[in-house]
């Protein structure tokens, strides 16, 4: 019986191919698949095949119908164009090209890339350092010692260290603040020194519009001789208002940071609702932007730097709720859905 379809087959393909006029066409479909056609006929004598052959052969039938009606149809196509089959696929080179869809630079990468631009225009160098980190850097050595309540607001994720492997560091942390490369850095440089940390950092934060679990932020550290709180307050605010390219508001309230003393956090008014209030500044009218202060003598010593002769302000910039101040974004999570109504936005 398949032995029967493929001649089947070969006679039809033969026949299509030789049928020069939509009425020799006709003809052959008529004979093949006709109701009395060649395949009518061979699906009669189906019904007399043991049971066990009949699946495979019925099957065949049907493909072979399939492959039939296509073969005619593509060959009623190439005569109703007056071309042989052969020549039916014109190339025509003057055909405009298909526009390819291009993406673009995440919005939270073009913003941190003009932060670096106008830190650099001032001065700053610009250093990156490692996501995960020893408890030594990101804590111990910026005067947070272990079991300080200090510590609990930088609640973390610890990571597990490579089996045997004990660091003399301490454990792992994936890094709560940029703060660690303030003493790794200055491990290698001395003062003066002016430098921007940016890169991620992790918090064992529940999500909400103005809180992720992973975040981005910007350190900055600047060491020299007679460093004062002015010069702290002047840097940054000359850094918002080249950003935001007016004169912006900031409020600067006591904090406390085991790093710094005296420690000040610096607030901005709300761009989004003008200070009136609004989900993405919890109602208050203010966004806290950063934290910073002067750089703690216990830390200045662990940098190898005597605090009788140098002083330093150090800040924590963060940069997501500053982006969504930029962009006018109300919720932080939609930085990282991927989601491309939010991201063709930009
Ligand atoms: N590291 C602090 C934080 O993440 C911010 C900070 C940086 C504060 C530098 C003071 C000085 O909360």
């Amino acid at each position: 019986m398949l032995e029967q379809l493929e001649q089947f087959k070969t006679q039809a393909d033969k026949a299509i191919t030789s049928a020069n006029t939509l009425q020799e066409l006709r003809d052959v479909e008529v004979h093949f698949l006709g109701r009395r056609g060649k395949l009518a006929l061979l699906l009669q004598q189906l019904r007399d095949l043991p049971q066990e052959e009949r699946p495979a052969a019925g099957a065949r039938a049907n493909e072979l119908k399939k492959d039939l009606i296509a073969a005619l149809a593509h060959r009623a196509e190439s005569l109703k164009g007056g071309t042989p089959a052969s020549t039916s696929h014109v190339l025509d080179i003057t055909w405009p090209g298909e526009r390819m869809p291009y993406g673009h630079i995440h919005p939270l990468t073009r913003f941190l890339r003009l932060v670096t631009s106008i830190f650099s225009s001032m001065g700053f160098e610009i250093i990156e350092g490692p996501e995960v980190e020893s408890t030594k850097y990101n804590f111990d050595l910026l005067n947070i010692p272990k079991d300080h309540p200090a510590r609990d607001v930088w609640d973390t994720f610890f990571v597990r260290s490579p089996e045997g492997v004990k660091s003399a560091e301490g454990d792992l942390v994936l890094r709560t603040h940029t703060s660690p490369m303030q003493v790794r850095a200055m491990e290698t440089r001395t003062p003066p020194v002016r430098f921007i940390v940016p890169g991620r950092v992790y918090r064992h934060e529940a999500t909400d519009a103005s809180h992720e679990a992973m975040f981005y932020q910007c350190e900055g550290l600047v060491i020299d001789r007679g460093i004062r709180v002015t010069d702290l307050l002047g840097t940054l605010k000359i850094f918002l208002q080249t950003l935001f390219e007016k004169k912006v508001k900031i409020r600067v309230r006591p904090e406390f940071y085991p790093f710094v003393e005296p420690g000040l956090d610096i607030d901005m008014s709300c761009l989004l609702c003008d200070g009136k209030g609004c989900p993405a500044c919890k109602q208050s009218g203010w966004m806290e932007m950063m934290g910073s202060g002067m750089v703690h003598p216990k830390v200045l010593t662990n940098m190898g730097v005597d605090p009788k002769v140098y002083s330093g302000f150090a800040f924590g910039l963060g940069i997501d709720r500053l982006m969504m101040l930029y962009f006018g974004i109300d919720d932080v999570r939609l930085s990282y859905q991927s989601d491309m109504r939010f991201l063709e936005q930009f």
